[in-house]
């Protein structure tokens, strides 16, 4: 496994375009779970320099904080409560362009302006969920949502 990220410039896609291989090479022969949720929340970080990115794992009733990068975050969030319970609860991903209009939202920064979630479904149940904030007011879009559900689909949970 290379041990450094290769960061590129240039457009959304080419960084993804780059950066999926890499997870995968991250990814392979490594079987811990909280390892390579800890490196997929790094190596998106470090290449799109995201206010915040990391992983919520379905506990029971609630979502509780897994690996992330960035600020310090609420660690239990209630399913359907928040961006992250009402993806873990419609099974879907979620692009919330701003966030101060989605109701319910949980304002873990006050820097963030927008967020996108995606489930982690296994077996056809959500086990979890990937976050990502941004500073940056609509910040993400479709090509996040297609190539971030790519890169969780990787993971084995
Ligand atoms: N904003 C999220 C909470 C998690 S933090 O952003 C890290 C939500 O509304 O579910």
């Amino acid at each position: 496994m290379a041990e450094d990220l290769n960061i590129v410039s240039g457009s959304k896609t080419e960084k993804y375009q780059s950066l999926v291989p890499q997870i995968k090479a991250l990814l392979e022969g490594e079987p811990d779970v909280i390892a390579n949720l800890a490196n997929v929340a790094a190596a998106l970080k470090e290449q799109f320099g995201w206010l915040w990115t990391g992983f919520y794992l379905v506990k029971g009733e609630e979502l509780v904080l897994g690996p992330f990068q960035g600020p310090i975050a609420c660690t239990r969030i209630k399913y359907g409560r928040g961006v992250c319970g009402t993806s873990w609860e419609q099974a879907r991903t979620l692009i919330v362009p701003d966030v101060e209009k989605f109701p319910g939202h949980i304002a873990c920064s006050s820097l963030s302006k927008s967020e996108i979630v995606v489930p982690l479904i296994r077996n056809g149940v959500v086990a979890g969920v990937l976050d990502v904030d941004s500073e940056q007011l609509d910040h993400f879009d479709e090509t996040d949502a297609r190539f971030l559900e790519e890169i969780t689909g990787l993971l084995v949970l």
